[in-house]
């Protein structure tokens, strides 16, 4: 099959789906041409407490404004909860939580959410946190997770999630910059038959952050943990001194929801603000139709909430739709390669939603572990987080899916707030490996380095050319860098920092990054971060990093390193290189490869040549390209001779 093989709607699918290629392009088209009109209805599809009547208001000039739906009022935890439970669907399922460990699961149905985000939402309140606050949240995959982000949203707290994964340094980093009140974590977390000690890092990360007042702490492992006299409060404690309901905060439309942090290309990771309204709006609407979400599914994203994913897709989305959702503390590999379809057939998962590169950590081990399981139940499939290989994404539907679920590869970004170019199941025949086309009410456009617009086949500069609800507003405390990173580079569009290919269908192929941020297993991460915990290094000089193509990680982290005059470079020091970054930043910023480096290529102005590290990291070292303006071409000839294999 050639790669741009379309692979048909199926017939099954498109004669009950709610979006169908016609309808389709009849929601494109008001979209286009009455976009008030068109999302005062979409609107609908969540809870309000005053209709909006406003809808939108947006500008990409200027001092760039973004706002919907701005004299509406509502309540995020009122849409997910107290409606569902008001339609009499207090008793159906809310969260399946499948733990680490496979015999360990449990149910919580809309009426339990519904009371322990109450409690915990009194809890706060009763701590002192109030409307506006900030709230960071340090927990493992546990329904605590959800419960307290939907508390928080209860009493119109923002929230700030903080992936388990990350050092105490980031931790701590992120708590200052938002300036939050309290901390909630737990004891400890378990992933792949190990345990994460978060209340160890937590307290490490708080020696620096004197905003927090207190730490609600889940009793998780029943680990012995410090309890700090007077900061520290067990969570079942808090809640259980509580009354059962806790009346929702009335939130304008534009009141932030949360921050999410996130890596760029230059300095330390940005807060991403989302709001109320568009956001909630877009997390519904999205959710239901790229997954055709239908009614009593039971429906699985194996992300983790620290990340975006996790907020759209295992909280918001499908809570706000009234879904199952499934929430999984493991990893695909514990405790063997079938896990993920061991959990599908278990718990009848319908839909599911992953990433490229857990799909060729599988395809790895062969079709074996797939096929002990029977996944009967699967409809549809999603891939999100970097770009799909064709092989991984045929493997995908051939093995996993025997070629009886569409795939939707979803392109979107934390800056998004949800997805954005993605196929509708119903409605849009798939490519392998390619995202396709935009969402009604989406307007992506590619331009060349000048910002020209490029029309037809064609590859460039991905950018959208107007607002959608789920947009981020600003950057946290920061709005000139939300203007300075988005609407600087090819002024009037936003732009995502990606290159695509349109092919002659229209459809959208993301290449990748286009700036000095990497993708590694579905990751972002800054280039100039691990620069920055490399240089901090007592033996250090310079750092320079790149990504490196990494057959199941997609990119991994190339670092170059000039070590201080009079320093031996040893492989002990490699590792403890590698140690320190995990240190400073966390796990997921381990260095794939480090190569000394007795100088960096630099221009005679002092800028590194990233284009030719690049290159030698890829092996395409014939293709260097133009080195003469270098202030030391010699310094390429080294490096390419000792290029770490
Ligand atoms: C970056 C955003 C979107 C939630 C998870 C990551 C890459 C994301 C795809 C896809 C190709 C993709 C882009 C994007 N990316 N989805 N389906 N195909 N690339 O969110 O951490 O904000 O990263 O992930 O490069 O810019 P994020």
């Amino acid at each position: 099959m050639s790669d741009d093989a379309l692979i048909a709607i199926k017939p099954s699918i498109a004669s009950t789906a709610k979006v169908t290629a016609e309808t389709r392009a009849a929601m494109v088209a008001r979209a286009k041409s009455d976009p008030d009109g068109f999302w005062r209805d979409e609107a609908k599809r969540i809870a309000w407490m005053k209709a909006p009547t406003k809808i939108k208001n947006t500008s990409f000039t200027g001092d760039v404004s973004i706002k919907w739906f701005e004299d509406g009022e509502l309540n995020a935890s009122v849409s997910c909860l107290d409606r569902h439970l008001e339609a009499g669907r207090g008793n159906q399922v809310a969260i399946i939580w499948e733990g680490d460990d496979p015999n360990s699961d449990s149910k919580v149905t809309y009426a339990e959410l519904h009371e322990q985000v109450c409690r915990i939402a009194n809890a706060m309140r009763a701590l002192g946190v109030k409307k506006g606050d900030r709230v960071c949240i340090y927990l493992p995959m546990i329904v605590e997770a959800a419960v307290a982000m939907l508390a928080c949203a209860r009493i119109g707290a923002v929230h700030s999630i903080v992936f388990g994964g990350f050092s105490p340094d980031s931790l701590s980093s992120r708590i200052q910059d938002s300036e939050c009140k309290i901390l909630l974590t737990a004891d400890e977390g378990r992933r792949g038959g190990r345990k994460v000690p978060l209340k160890v890092n937590a307290d490490e990360a708080l020696k620096v952050c004197p905003s927090i007042e207190h730490v609600l702490v889940v009793r998780n492992t029943g680990a012995d943990v410090a309890m700090q006299a007077g900061r520290d409060i067990w969570w079942h404690e808090a809640a259980a001194a509580q009354p059962a309901t806790c009346a929702p905060e009335r939130m304008n439309a534009e009141d932030p929801l949360f921050i999410l942090y996130t890596s760029g290309s230059t300095g330390k990771p940005k807060g991403v603000l989302h709001t109320t309204g568009g956001y909630m709006v877009w997390a519904s609407f999205t959710h239901e139709l790229v997954f055709d979400y239908r009614p009593g599914e039971i429906y699985w994203c194996t992300a983790d909430v620290g990340w975006v994913t996790g907020h759209t897709y295992i909280v918001y989305g499908p809570l706000a739709n009234g879904a199952t959702t499934l929430m999984f503390e493991g990893v695909p590999n514990y405790p063997d390669f079938g896990r993920m379809w061991q959990v599908v057939d278990k718990h009848q998962v319908n839909i599911f939603y992953t990433a490229p590169t857990a799909i060729r950590a599988l395809m790895r081990e062969g079709e074996g572990p797939v096929k002990k399981h029977s996944r009967k139940s699967l409809r549809v499939m999603g891939s999100v987080g970097e770009p799909i290989n064709p092989e991984a994404w045929l493997w995908y539907y051939r093995v996993v899916g025997e070629e009886r679920c569409p795939i939707v590869d979803t392109w979107w970004q934390t800056e998004t707030g949800g997805i954005l170019i993605s196929p509708l199941p119903g409605a849009v025949a798939q490519k392998p490996g390619s995202a396709t086309l935009p969402l009604p009410g989406v307007q992506p456009a590619l331009v060349d380095g000048e910002g020209k617009f490029l029309e037809g086949a064609t590859e460039g500069n991905l950018v959208i050319t107007d607002s959608w609800p789920g947009q981020m507003r600003t950057v946290y405390g920061d709005h000139p860098r939300f203007i300075q990173t988005y609407f600087s580079t090819f002024p009037g569009l936003y732009f995502t920092g990606d290159g695509a290919r349109r092919d002659e269908d229209g459809y959208y192929w993301i290449t990748g990054r286009v700036d000095d941020v990497i993708n590694v297993a579905g990751h972002r991460m800054g280039t100039a971060e691990v620069e920055s915990a490399l240089v901090a290094h007592p033996k250090v000089a310079e750092a320079a990093v790149v990504g490196m193509p990494h057959e199941l990680k997609g990119q991994g982290i190339y670092c170059y390193v000039t070590l201080n005059a009079g320093e031996e470079p040893s492989d002990a020091l490699k590792k403890e290189l590698v140690a320190w970054v995990r240190k400073e930043i966390g796990p997921i910023a381990t260095p794939d490869a480090i190569q000394w480096a007795p100088g960096l290529p630099k221009t005679r102005s002092g800028k590194i040549m990233r284009r030719i590290l690049r290159k030698i990291a890829a092996n395409e070292t014939d293709q260097l390209g133009d080195t003469s303006t270098l202030a030391d071409p010699a310094v390429v000839t080294d490096l390419v001779e000792n290029r770490v294999q």
